[in-house]
């Protein structure tokens, strides 16, 4: 069907592989100066050379033009937190106290339906105007909160992952649940949403502090016996909040010892932080599979420390980048990767701009186990792209001359850039965001 097929024209970049740390390793990605993207109602035909190409198209297929656009695959965040967009810049404390102050009773609004909902539509809108066309989310207790994100997101097609928090004590009790009725709960939410078209459901035990150990030994019983579900916490990201987990959990030898217990590690596991560890966590983590979402600007604004990237990547631990709002700072993974840098800078590491947009896409979607479907532009994936304008702000036009390189491009869109930059987001073919109409 000829009017089903689009061309995208324009400068285009994705990843076929890890690009490495220094120089992007060969053949890890390819870039088209003028190159086209062809998609088919909702999934990608081709990608490549606009000259090449141009001759395949079907008569009549419209053909958008953006000389000095750049296409990147839509963005990925591995950990962020739905009911915590008011929670954002919450002055003067450190995580436990920015829990009780502010964040719990943020989230104890979402008992109200209506509210949920709401802000589903705004969490969604807000992170497909910054490029992100895929999370996964941390909800709140109330499984309407679950229902409210993922109707939302199924209406737009996105890939999202969700689950409702599993907290049964040290919390208010509005937000509390009971261990059996928050597996039962979950268990009907995964029957309900688990592989519907693109979504996903997540086992969430908030962290250990939150769960008793029936708690969680019901979470690891969900994960054992759904296979594809993810299981997403919190670990090991201020030292207040390892000893308190260390002393409610006394018989287990450390921290990552009480969700190993529990069954809680492998492959389709996602801790978020992983700030305080040692070689022994790395190597456990690498057995098991599971991986870590490094929250640079969660880590900074808390203060909870500097998560040390290249220690993760050299034990071989799969790592994926978060904005983890609201303790994070920006909804963009543009200014996300500009604090994973400025954290690599402050322990004598780096991080390039081509390790940094791998890690928002195709990185993200393997940490997520969904780059068979998304991730880059290989034919037959699904059509999610981000346009973004490389000198959509008057900082970045003064750095449009003389003519950039792509790893200049690059490293200035993910230093300076920010929402500003998203010209239009796409999910599964459509558009779902234009800042022109915004
Ligand atoms: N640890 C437990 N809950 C949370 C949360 O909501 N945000 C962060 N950053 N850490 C947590
Ligand atoms: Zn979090």
């Amino acid at each position: 069907n000829q009017t089903e097929t689009r061309g995208y024209r324009g400068r285009i970049l994705h990843f076929l592989d890890e690009p490495g740390t220094a120089a992007p390793e060969p053949g890890s990605y390819q870039f088209f100066e003028d190159g086209l993207l062809i998609v088919d109602q909702d999934r990608i035909l081709a990608v490549g050379h606009a000259s090449g190409l141009l001759p395949s198209l079907p008569a009549g297929a419209t053909v958008e033009h953006w000389p000095e656009a750049l296409i990147v695959p839509g963005f990925i965040d591995t950990h962020v937190h739905l009911p915590q967009l008011q929670v954002i810049a919450s002055f003067g404390s450190q995580l436990l106290d920015w829990l009780e102050t502010y964040t719990y009773p943020a989230e104890a609004r979402f008992a109200d339906a209506a509210w949920a909902s709401s802000q589903a539509e705004v969490f969604v809108d807000m992170m497909l105007a910054h490029g992100t066309t895929s999370a996964l989310v941390f909800a709140t207790s109330h499984a309407t909160s679950v229902n409210a994100l993922f109707t939302v997101a199924a209406a737009r097609r996105m890939a999202i992952a969700t689950g409702k928090v599993m907290m049964d004590r040290n919390a208010p009790q509005a937000l509390c649940d009971l261990a059996s009725g928050s597996c039962q709960a979950s268990q009907a939410l995964i029957d309900r949403w688990h592989g519907k078209d693109r979504l996903r459901y997540a086992v969430t035990p908030r962290f250990a502090i939150t769960s008793s150990p029936e708690q969680l030994s019901l979470a690891g019983k969900l994960v054992a016996e759904n296979p594809g579900v993810l299981m997403q916490t919190h670990w090991a990201e201020n030292h207040a909040e390892i000893d308190f987990a260390c002393e409610l959990y006394p018989e287990r030898k450390d921290y990552l010892d009480v969700y190993e217990h529990y069954g809680l590690l492998g492959e389709r596991s996602v801790l978020a932080h992983g700030v305080h560890i040692n070689e022994h966590d790395r190597h456990r983590l690498n057995r098991s599979g599971s991986r870590i979402a490094f929250c640079p600007t969660s880590n900074t604004f808390l203060g909870s420390g500097l998560f040390d990237f290249e220690a993760a990547r050299g034990a071989g631990v799969n790592v994926g980048l978060a904005t983890d709002v609201g303790a994070g700072t920006s909804l963009s993974m543009l200014a996300t990767m500009a604090e994973a840098y400025k954290v690599c800078q402050l322990q004598g590491q780096t991080l390039s701009p081509f390790q940094a947009f791998y890690l928002s896409t195709l990185g993200n979607a393997r940490v997520l186990h969904q780059d068979a479907d998304s991730g880059n532009f290989e034919p037959g994936k699904y059509a999610d792209f981000v346009v973004l304008d490389p000198s959509a702000t008057p900082m970045l036009r003064l750095k449009q001359h003389p003519r950039p390189k792509l790893a200049d491009i690059l490293f200035d869109l993910m230093i300076l850039g920010d929402d500003r930059c998203i010209k239009q987001t796409y999910v599964a073919g459509q558009c779902q965001f234009d800042r022109a109409t915004t």
